[in-house]
């Protein structure tokens, strides 16, 4: 089947980078669809590492087409120093085409982004601080900046001067430094003129790539729970994580995708502020987030850690209409006697085996464990279900019961090959 769609089942950073790697070369296309450069992708091949913002993780295999998707709001400079990284050593790699209608981070969505963090005051979101909400708030409110406006000189100069205008007042308004036109223009401008070459009609070239049949993988960025309007608002990322946001960030309808592969971990994280039922302050969580090196790959934030969700994770199957997971970092959890999966809620004195859709009431829900017999041992060997130990594979058989969805995918380490395919059958 020619299409898959690979989202992040929690909230962001479950590996996915690793998985669209791994999966690349049997594809065409690969595909970002949403956010910026809030995502870090990481992908480390015979123990060189990678970490992509922007570009497509699946660049790294010269014959794919790389597209950053009509949904996503793209840096430019960050853009042009990943791909000189990325090529650096006359290294090939796959193409770029950027979609005229991504719309532009600029340094007042920068700038505003600390501004609201500091008036959220204790309500702050933790946001990683690109500017990717206010880059967001002006598309919808009609003031973005299109990568096709950026790459046209006279109408970039014209439609800067409207919009810094009216951002420099607000700058002012909140006690900042308004921006000097000139600098921001010539700066920007150099970047579109680097820029240009690889910008054009990427909805067209999706479309036609899926309606010729080519294989093409969308990348999902962050997570299934930092999505604008399934997410735990307001603590959410302001674009769409979800399946349902490849079609919106690309061009296609939904019965262009064929699967849908939602990215795990064997135990849940998440960085930024927000409810999280399942979230570890003793010793435990302090040993996955040591143990699993559990530090942003965008910000170098210390990630919050916590036992598996099992509710929270069928709730992502169910909107993602998941065909499979891929359940990474199995390894991680290897030393334990014994392990907790969250199978239920108890909320108000009630007990409730269905996540709460409501924020508040999240933040409220006490977890129901179930307790399962740990694993020992280094995993990173095993290439096949067999291999792991039994009592990680009744860890993975639970995971797929409470969320009627099978393991497509286990991953037992960092590197490319550290992996075990499980259904191909439901992969690319
Ligand atoms: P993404 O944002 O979903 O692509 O994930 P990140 O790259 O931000 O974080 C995942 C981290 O886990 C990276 O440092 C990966 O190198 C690492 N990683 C991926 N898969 C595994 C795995 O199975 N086991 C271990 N120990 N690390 C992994
Ligand atoms: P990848 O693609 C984890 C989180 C931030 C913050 C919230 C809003 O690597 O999985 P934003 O800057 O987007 O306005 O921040 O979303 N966040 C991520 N957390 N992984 C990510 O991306 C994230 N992208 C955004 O920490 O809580
Ligand atoms: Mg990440």
């Amino acid at each position: 089947m020619p299409t898959l769609v690979i989202v992040g089942g929690q909230w962001g950073d479950e590996a996915k980078g690793k998985l669209v790697d791994y999966l690349a070369p049997k594809a065409d296309f690969v595909v970002r669809f949403s956010g910026g450069n809030n995502a870090g992708h990481t992908v480390i091949v015979d123990g060189e590492e990678f970490r992509f913002h922007l570009l497509p993780a699946g660049i790294l295999h010269p014959n794919v087409t790389a597209v950053l998707g009509s949904g996503m709001v793209v840096c430019p400079k960050s853009f042009l120093d990943e791909l000189d990284s990325t090529q650096a050593g006359g290294r090939r790699i796959g193409k770029p085409l950027v979609s005229g209608s991504a719309h532009v981070v600029l340094p007042y969505h920068r700038m505003l982004d600390q501004y609201e963090e500091e008036a959220r005051g204790a309500d702050r979101i933790g946001t990683t601080s690109r500017g990717i909400g206010p880059a967001y708030q002006d598309k919808a409110g009609r003031f973005g900046i299109r990568v096709s406006e950026l790459v046209d000189k006279s109408r970039f100069r014209e439609r800067l001067r409207g919009v810094l205008d009216y951002k420099n007042r607000m700058l002012e308004a909140l006690g900042g430094e308004a921006l000097d036109f000139e600098s921001v223009h010539s700066e920007y401008a150099a970047y579109a003129a680097r820029i240009q070459p690889f910008v054009g009609d990427a909805e067209s070239a999706v479309f036609e790539a899926v309606s010729e049949g080519k294989k093409v993988l969308f990348e999902g960025a962050q997570g299934t729970f930092l999505d604008l309007d399934s997410g735990t608002y307001p603590y959410v990322t302001s674009s769409h994580p979800v399946a349902a946001g490849a079609c919106l960030g690309t061009g296609i309808g939904p019965r262009a995708i064929d699967r849908v592969l939602g990215v795990c971990k064997a135990y849940t994280t998440r960085v930024g502020a927000g409810p999280f039922p399942t979230e570890l302050h003793d010793d435990v969580g302090e040993w996955i987030r040591n143990h699993g090196k559990e530090f942003g790959t965008t910000t170098g934030r210390g990630r919050r850690c916590g036992w598996l969700d099992l509710p929270l994770l069928r709730r992502s199957a169910q909107l993602n209409s998941l065909s499979g997971w891929a359940v990474t970092r199995l390894d991680v959890l290897a030393g334990f006697e014994k392990v907790q999966v969250c199978t239920g809620y108890r909320l108000e004195g009630q007990r409730t085996e269905q996540m709460p859709q409501d924020t508040v009431a999240l933040s409220q829900a006490e977890p129901v464990y179930e307790e399962l017999e740990g694993w020992q041992g280094d995993l990173r060997a095993a290439r096949k279900l067999q291999d792991l130990p039994s009592p990680a594979r009744r860890y993975l058989d639970r995971l797929e019961e409470f969320t009627e969805t099978p393991a497509a995918m286990i991953s037992v380490g960092p590197d490319r090959g550290e992996t075990i395919v499980v259904r191909e059958d439901l992969l690319l």
